[in-house]
């Protein structure tokens, strides 16, 4: 398999800034075909070098029926490429062509039931139940204000729902469809379905785009840019940076060495278990840089969080950068960027995400190493690469160990951090995650720690009174990370755990259980 191979069929998704467009991509990716996403306003040179098989027009806030309104160029619609339009996209395409669309006297959002009122290639065969009348009925998630009032040229209605008639048009010849309701969204129940009938049926295109297809074309070309040179990673244990590693390892074995920074703020024996599962077991070259007097010597006496972050990342640089001097002949940089962070740097909405390049993320790194940028992932979303790591061997608690911030627990000890605070936060947060193992509940939340608070509380403890600190346990749901929220826990559990903390932990005299949710909190206490 070459890496032309399993890029050669693709979709293009063009972005009118839905909040569910990268939602579309993960769901073609997981019918194998590879896809992008790029502004809606492609360029005639861009799309043709990239010759997609099949186009989705995302859906968007705008109003189609506004002269200011996103349009995709023409030569989409003339480039003889089958287009799925999902709600501003069908509503857009409709305006192309001659069809009306008015802003409805009744939006549309949440489940509604829409009924199949004529044959087509993407919706036959597939349905949720059946009406009263033998139509096929499918249950999906509409989320809409204005709509097609007026069937453009060419095309035919082929689903309605009592409030929008039109709620799914179709030209079969030029293999143009349009959808109101958002397939790309669990809620509505064929719509795996329908985007893989899309992708398949109506496109023409296979499924190459598999792990072990993926992995295979990123070791291809890794030894083909790399060749012989020397390939540095900074290895933090997070999922990025740990499948960079062991992909760059399968790639180019011994001419990649990975520096992990231990700054002192990370969790209970992580360090350790970081040696242990790259270096040990995989035999990737790792340098360990035991730093934690340098972090906790610069971070003594400073109670400002901002401050605390700026001083935890500098040192990571200073730290990295002495390491990485160290090394002969190092040409490359390895980086765990991953397309969620390609698309948010050029800006979907209005960069060209395929012509903007990355900055490095490790910044400072000495200036006559000239490194130049190797990044595996940059074309994968968060399972992908969670899927690969586990095809390359990495074991399932590491690649579904919940997000850590990069500057540890320093942001998980309010104000000042000592060493004493974060070896008592480290028992803490290991008997929180213990319990919430142990109960199958881990896997259940997005992310949960403890929290580290340096005020003292009055317990007792047999006859004697206790005066020692408290620590709050923060579970958190969330999809996106952008809000959240605080997850019920079992009181039951809580009591475990909180029980088995001041039990084991003589400094601490008291539990909390954080329920704010985000916003107006954010995750972290810092
Ligand atoms: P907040 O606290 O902003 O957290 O609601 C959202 C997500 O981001 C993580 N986070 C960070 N990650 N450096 C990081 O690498 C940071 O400084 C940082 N601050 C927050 C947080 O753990 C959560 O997953």
């Amino acid at each position: 398999m070459t890496s032309e191979n399993i890029h050669s069929q693709k979709i293009l998704i063009l972005d009118f800034g839905s909040q569910y467009t990268q939602l579309i991509a993960r769901r073609i990716r997981e019918a194998g075909v590879y896809c992008e996403i790029w502004d809606y306003e492609v360029e005639a040179k861009y799309f043709d070098e990239f010759n997609p098989q099949g186009i989705v027009l995302s859906g968007g806030p705008e109003s189609a029926n506004t002269k200011t309104s996103p349009r995709a160029p023409s030569l989409v619609y003339r480039s003889g490429v089958p287009i799925l339009g999902i709600c501003y996209g069908m509503q857009t395409m409709a305006e192309e062509f001659g069809g009306k669309v008015e802003a409805s006297n009744k939006s549309e959002f949440g489940f509604a039931k829409v009924d199949l009122v004529a044959s087509n290639r993407l919706l036959d065969g597939l349905n949720d139940g059946l009406t009263d009348s033998g139509k096929s009925q499918f249950d999906v998630w509409m989320s809409h204000g204005d709509k097609v009032t007026n069937v453009p040229d060419g095309f035919q209605v082929i689903a309605s729902t009592e409030s929008a008639p039109i709620a799914a048009i179709c030209d079969e010849r030029r293999k143009f469809y349009g959808l109101q309701f958002h397939p790309e969204v669990t809620h509505t129940l064929q719509g795996k379905e329908i985007i893989g009938r899309f992708v398949h049926q109506v496109c023409g295109c296979d499924s190459l785009w598999t792990s072990a297809n993926i992995i295979e074309d990123a070791i291809t070309t890794i030894r083909k840019n790399v060749g012989a040179d020397s390939v540095l990673l900074g290895l933090s244990g997070g999922v990025d940076s740990s499948v960079v590693a062991a992909l760059l390892h399968r790639a180019i074995g011994d001419q990649l060495t990975c520096v992990f920074v231990d700054n002192g703020l990370l969790r209970l024996d992580e360090g350790d278990q970081v040696m242990a599962s790259f270096s040990k077991d995989m035999g990737i070259r790792v340098i360990r840089a035991d730093a934690e007097e340098l972090f906790l010597s610069r971070l003594s006496g400073i109670d400002d969080p901002e401050e605390k972050r700026k001083i935890i990342g500098n040192t990571f640089i200073d730290v990295f950068d002495e390491e990485a001097g160290k090394l002969k002949n190092v040409k490359w940089l390895a980086q765990g960027t991953i397309y969620p962070d390609v698309i948010e740097s050029a800006g979907s909405k209005t960069g060209k995400a395929h012509v903007i390049k990355s900055h490095h993320n490790v910044g400072g790194l000495p200036e006559d190493m000239k490194l130049d940028l190797v990044e595996p992932l940059r074309e994968l979303f968060k399972d992908e690469v969670r899927k690969i790591g586990i095809e390359l061997g990495l074991s399932k608690k590491m690649v579904f160990r919940h997000p850590f911030p990069g500057p540890g627990l320093g942001v998980r000890i309010l104000g000042e951090v000592r060493k004493e605070y974060c070896e008592i936060l480290r028992q803490a947060d290991a008997i929180f995650m213990e319990e919430l193992d142990q109960s199958n509940l881990y896997d259940k939340v997005s992310q949960a720690f403890a929290v580290f608070l340096p005020v003292k509380s009055v317990g007792v403890v047999g006859d004697a009174r206790r005066h020692a600190y408290v620590i709050s346990l923060r579970a958190v749901e969330t999809i996106d990370f952008m809000t959240a929220r605080w997850a019920r826990l079992d009181p039951e559990i809580l009591e475990t755990i909180s029980n088995r903390i001041m039990n084991e932990i003589p400094e601490v005299s008291r539990v909390a259980y954080d329920i704010s949710s985000k916003p107006p909190a954010t995750i972290e206490w810092e």
